[in-house]
């Protein structure tokens, strides 16, 4: 078929973004020594090649279920404009703007679940339910939106990929990657970008689900198996079904461990990428300090304020005994407050007080959280990723360190 002249344009720069993105995937996975060492958990900011400023509208190209069950399902994300997407870090997520009804709008982020491609993104988003001791809550807002109004053809509001839980990495160890659940996306994007760019090296995928049905991507992984031999696949049922049979569909039964790492893994350094429920993060982040894994070698994502609660020293990390005692206005909600150190940031002291505050990652990264500062500074524990406009604060990220008056 003859090619016209902006079909031609667009097909030359989706074939750069192709080439620029699997060199991106490279350098991602060879970047390591390069990068000067993480700090805690988290790895040092990566470039923003990929970013664009504000929402950018995208297309729903197709939809797919990744698990029998159709608890997840996977979005094929194509910029309206058309635009080559530059590459992003494997293990970043996108944010969204969700119209969930009339005049409402939530904000909420999805880890990136494959490799960077030139022409699309792909998420996958898991149906949140009411939690089982309170079934008279309504279910997951956001993720509701995504399966049961987001159709193919559909368009919807997306921020540029951010975040920092992204592979800072020494070549010469094994990768072990820990998934529970959804927590599969960002190592899963990470897994195809590294196998692609340095195939001889040693990766441990260990993913954690409850039974065959909840299983997510099985034949993608199987796929990847087949190709990689040194790639290893140790699945963990902890619930199996009777369908499920042990060595045929999963190789552990139980929930994912240290003592299952300590008896499976060879002897020697690796490099731990941990992502998953709040009970996971909360045990394994636990358990590998104990069984003496330096910190700088163990990373994690949490997907949400409960996961983040897990997290070893979250709540203690940056709150400031000075600061205790200090006036904080909230002028558009009317409301003087005063901070008392219990929270580890000014969101999470917002929320305890019923002051509604847009948030997404929680992180520092997306940006949602950001507000006016109309008077006062605040300290951040590390730079936030995001750029912060002048007289604008994260709160997300931020404790006071004077009296502060916030345009919220
Ligand atoms: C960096 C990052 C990456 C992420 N990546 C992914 C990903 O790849 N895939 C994915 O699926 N998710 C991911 N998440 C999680 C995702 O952003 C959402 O948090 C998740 O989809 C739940 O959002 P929701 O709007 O569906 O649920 P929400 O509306 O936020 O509800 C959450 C829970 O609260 C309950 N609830 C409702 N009302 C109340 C009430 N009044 N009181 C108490 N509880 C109530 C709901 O029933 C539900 O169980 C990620 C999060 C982050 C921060
Ligand atoms: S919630 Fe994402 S930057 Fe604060």
């Amino acid at each position: 078929m003859p090619m016209t002249a902006p079909s031609l344009l667009t097909y030359i720069a989706a074939a750069l973004g192709l080439q620029l993105s699997i060199a991106a995937s490279v350098a991602w996975w060879r970047r390591s020594n390069r990068q000067p060492p993480s700090q805690g958990t988290y790895s040092a900011a990566p470039p923003r090649s990929g970013a664009w400023p504000g929402w950018r509208e995208f297309r729903v190209e197709r939809r797919d279920f990744a698990d029998a069950a159709h608890t997840q399902c996977s979005f094929f994300l194509t910029p309206v404009d058309s635009a080559p997407l530059a590459a992003f870090e494997p293990g970043q997520f996108l944010t969204f703007q969700l119209p969930v009804a009339e005049n409402r709008r939530i904000i909420r982020c999805y880890s990136l679940s494959d490799r960077p491609a030139p022409n699309h993104f792909r998420v996958t988003v898991k149906r949140v339910l009411a939690p089982s001791d309170r079934p008279d809550l309504p279910a997951g807002e956001g993720s509701r939106y995504f399966h049961e109004q987001l159709k193919a053809g559909d368009t919807v509001q997306v921020r540029a990929p951010a975040g920092r839980f992204v592979a800072v990495d020494d070549p010469r160890s094994p990768v072990v990657l820990l998934a529970g659940g959804i927590g599969i996306t960002p190592l899963l994007c990470m897994l195809r970008s590294g196998l692609l760019a340095e195939p001889a090296r040693q990766v441990h995928l260990f993913y954690g689900v409850r039974n065959g049905g909840e299983l997510a991507f099985r034949d993608e992984l199987l796929e990847l198996v087949r190709l990689h031999a040194n790639f290893h696949l140790h699945l963990s049922f902890s619930k199996p079904t009777a369908q499920d049979l042990l060595d045929r569909d999963y190789q552990h039964a139980g929930h994912i461990d240290v003592d299952l790492l300590r008896r499976t893994l060879p002897s020697g350094r690796h490099r731990f990428y941990v992502c998953g429920p709040p009970t996971m993060l909360a045990s394994l982040l636990a358990g590998l300090a104990a069984w003496g894994v330096p910190p700088d070698d163990v990373h994690h994502e949490a997907f949400g304020p409960a996961s983040l609660q897990a997290v070893p020293g979250h709540a203690s990390a940056p709150v400031s005994s000075s600061a205790v005692g200090l006036e904080v206005v909230f002028s558009r909600s009317e409301r003087t407050l005063v901070w008392d150190g219990a929270e580890a940031n000014l969101l999470e002291f917002a929320e305890r007080h019923g002051i509604p505050v847009e948030s997404g990652c929680r992180s520092g990264s997306c940006g949602s959280c950001e507000v006016g500062l109309a008077s006062g500074s605040v300290r951040y524990a590390e730079p936030p990723e995001r750029e912060i406009r002048p007289g604008s604060c994260l709160l997300c990220v931020a404790t006071p360190t004077t009296p502060l008056k916030l345009e919220v």
